[in-house]
Order: C-alpha cells, then structure tokens, then sequence
C-alpha cells in the first residue's frame, strides 16, 4: 500500500489538463451492454473505478480492447450472462449501472447491493420504483439484487428524491423498452446529460436530459458508435481549489467552464479570481481568502462531491464560515482529519461550522473517502510542514495521474510504499 508525502507551502502555478468524467465513465461503460455494435468510447479517465467496471464486464464476456490510454473499444454483443460477479461487483457502487443495462437487454439482472463510499445509509429504493414501473419485479437475496421482467414497458416515474443513480438506471432499463417513459424530477448533473448524449449516439431516442423532465421513447436496437466523454467537473474543481489554497495561479485545462460554474461563484465570493475561456479557467489568488456559507444541493446547486475540498479552504479563511450538507446524511467524517492539521470545525449532523485560522500544520492524515482524500491533499500542500496521507486508493478510485499532475504544478508531493504491519505486531 502507498501513501503520499507532500511538503507544503508551495504556491500551485501553470497548466493542468482535466480528464474525463468518472461518474460519466461509469454509466456510460455499462450502458455498452445495451448495445448491438461495438463501441468505441474516448477521453475515458485511467482511474481504478474504471479499471473495476471494465473488468466486471470482461468478466461476463464483453471485449474490450484499449486503443490508446484513454481510448477503450468494448464489444459487449458476446455477454449471455445477466449475473455480475459478486467479488468484483460489491466494492463499487456504481456496479448497480449494471441493473438498469443487464434489465434493458436481458429482461433479467442479479447484481450485489452497491458498496463504495460510505456516506451513511445509500438506499435503492428509487431505483427499485424506477424498474417497477417499468413492469419488472425483483428480490433482495443474500445481498443480491434480482430484477426481472417478462417484457419492460414505458411508464411514467416521478422520483420522490432528486438521485443521479436511480435517474441513471431508469434511463438504462428504458432505452429498450417498448413505449414510452417520463421521467419526472429527474437529476440534471453533467454525466446525465452525457449518458443521455451516449445514447442517442448509439440510436436512442432520449430528450430533455439536463432538465427535472426527461423523456424516452423505446427503441428496438442500439448499434455501435464512437463517443467522447465529456471533462470531469470535479477533478476540474479540486485543481481550482487547490489553486486558490495554495495562494496560487492555476489554467485549469480542458474543461467545460459552464459545469464549473457554482464552484466558480463561490470561489469569487471567497475573492479568488477565476477567468473563464472557451475550455479552461484561469484561478488565482493574491489575497487573503473571505468567509463564505455553502450549501450542497443536486446540480447545479453546489456538488456535494465539492464539500471536503472546499472546507479546506473555508479554513485558512478570514471570519466564520456555515457548511450545509445537503445531498448525504453522513458526509462530515474527513473533519476529524483536518482537525489534526490544527482546522477549527465543529459539525453537527450535516451542518459544519469552520472558524477560519491564519494557517493549517502538517500532520499524518487518512483519506476517508474519494473526496476526503482529494481535501487531505489541499490541506497538506497548503499546510506548514511535511504531511503524509493514507489510504490513497480511495483517491486513486477517481483521480488520475493524481501525483504527477500536482508535481507538474510544483507541488512537492511523492508517493512512498509502506510496508504492512505484520498481524502480530498489529495486534500489540
Ligand atoms: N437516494 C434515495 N434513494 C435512492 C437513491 C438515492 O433516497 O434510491 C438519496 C441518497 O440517499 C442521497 C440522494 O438521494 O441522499 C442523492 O443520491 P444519488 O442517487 O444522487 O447518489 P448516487 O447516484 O449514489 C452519485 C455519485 C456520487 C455523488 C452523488 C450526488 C456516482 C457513481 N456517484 O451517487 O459521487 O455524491 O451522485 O451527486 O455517480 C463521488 O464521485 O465522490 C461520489 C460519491
């Protein structure tokens, strides 16, 4: 296992390039299965979440074949099972895109309850009332998820919580299905516009993705096609952040800045200069960070994948800053870690209150989760000191190339190996 060791300090400056979008990449690899041709998908992020979706298809049959390292062409035409592995499938909670694409082809899908970050109770239930409507019945079993149907029928769905997974599946198990579905309350992020956009490619008739109504009319077939995922808004906002963290000035490359745009706001609230260009923003700060209060809410309110990252900058800000959790019940877990870099915040239940300090101190930290992980690395490069930062495979779950695009704008961050404690000496 590898940590990173970053000395901070060091003011980020140049350019970055951004990849593609993981929760793009997520749903739209899945969505291949649904496909009668083979597909050939680019800007694909080299991330381990990746690497475990690709995997769980080849797994079930599917080729795969990468033609460059951000290229991937994936045959799915030869998969006839419609059960995922369980070893494979349980880490990843994305692994339930696999539900809505096996039901949209096979009419039948056996897939193991969603793992991945741990933000407190993730629940199904709308993706369940989302297949339901669609004429299909299931079963929980031994940490299964069996879903079946003699045929899928189109259906209207009103989703009594605004979620990105349950508006993906739906959209997956209907693509397919005779007739047609609305969608109403849908979620409106980014990757639900480009899952949509993949869609139609592949010869789906799929409309209003990106707005809270979105409308499928049921297709036969779904042939190959050739389709570019679209630049990841938060790898793109945690390089902002660590821009404005680090008292630093930043291009943030390849993006699509109007994606960014309530990052942006808040970043300028806080008296960060952000520019915008057609495909990148310039972040610098000369100033001294203000207070700022933030909200997380379903796009394009404020990502909630944002929230660790921007607490870090919330503390080493002038005055007393709110933070309103307002996606996950349980997303407040990093702050014990930023607490041990000297951060003043107090949390109670998914309202965190951030005294600002004049500086944070090095300290040995753990990633908790993804974005934990991410908010662990801002702090360490903007804190006084040598920090070290574990349990980095959550990071590398979603972030590519992570240590060499920091290094590349002059972080001093290395990775070092360490050695498991051997169970004995664990247990002392
Ligand atoms: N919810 C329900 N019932 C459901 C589904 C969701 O009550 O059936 C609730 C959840 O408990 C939560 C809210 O609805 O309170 C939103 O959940 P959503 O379904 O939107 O989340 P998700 O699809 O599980 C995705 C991203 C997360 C991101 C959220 C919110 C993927 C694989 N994951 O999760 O990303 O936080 O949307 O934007 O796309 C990350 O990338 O770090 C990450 C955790």
């Amino acid at each position: 296992m590898d940590k990173f060791v970053i000395t901070g300090g060091t003011r980020l400056t140049g350019e970055v390039s951004i990849s593609g979008a993981k929760n793009a990449a997520i749903a739209i690899i899945p969505a291949v299965i649904l496909s009668e041709g083979v597909c050939r998908i680019e800007n694909v992020p080299n991330i381990t979440d990746v690497t475990a979706i690709t995997r769980i298809l080849q797994d079930m049959g599917a080729v795969i074949r990468s033609v460059n390292k951000s290229t991937l062409e994936i045959d799915s035409r030869p998969i006839r099972s419609y059960v995922a592995s369980y070893e494979l499938a349980r880490h990843m909670r994305a692994s339930y895109y696999l539900l809505g694409a096996l039901l949209g082809r096979f009419s039948h899908a056996v897939v193991t309850m969603p793992g991945g970050c741990d933000f407190g109770v993730r629940p199904i239930d709308q993706h369940l009332k989302g297949f339901s409507a669609l004429g299909a019945s299931y079963k929980l079993e031994n940490g299964m998820v069996d879903v079946y149907s003699d045929q899928l029928v189109g259906s209207n769905i009103y989703m009594d919580v605004v979620t990105v997974g349950a508006t993906v599946n739906t959209m997956l198990a209907a693509v397919r299905a005779k007739g047609t579905t609305v969608i109403e309350n849908a979620a409106k992020e980014p990757h639900i516009v480009d899952l949509a956009n993949f869609l139609n490619t592949m010869g789906a008739d799929v409309r209003g993705a990106g707005t809270d109504v979105i409308k499928i009319n049921g297709v036969e077939h779904l042939h190959g096609c050739t389709y570019s995922i679209i630049p990841d808004q938060i790898e793109a906002g945690t390089y902002m952040v660590a821009a404005a963290a680090t008292g630093g000035d930043v291009t943030v490359g390849n993006v699509i800045p109007k994606h960014l745009e309530s990052i942006s706001a808040k970043l300028e609230e806080m008296g960060v200069e952000v520019e915008e260009y057609d495909d990148a923003v310039r972040v610098r700060r000369t100033k001294p960070l203000n207070k700022c209060n933030i909200k997380t809410m379903p796009h394009p309110g404020f990502p909630t994948d944002m929230q660790p990252q921007i607490a870090v900058l919330l503390s080493i800000a002038r005055g007393t800053s709110i933070i309103n959790e307002g996606i996950w019940d349980n997303r407040f877990r990093y702050v014990e870690e930023l607490r041990r870099m000297g951060a003043q915040i107090s949390v109670d239940g998914k309202v965190a209150v951030v005294e600002g300090i004049d500086h944070l101190t090095a300290a040995p930290v753990k990633a908790t989760d993804l974005r934990a992980g991410a908010a662990m690395l801002i702090a360490a490069m903007c804190a006084h000191g040598v920090s070290s930062v574990e349990d980095i495979q959550h990071i590398e779950r979603g972030y590519e190339n992570v240590e060499e695009k920091f290094r590349a704008l002059g972080a001093d961050i290395r990775r070092v190996h360490v050695e498991e404690t051997p169970s004995v000496a664990r247990a002392v």
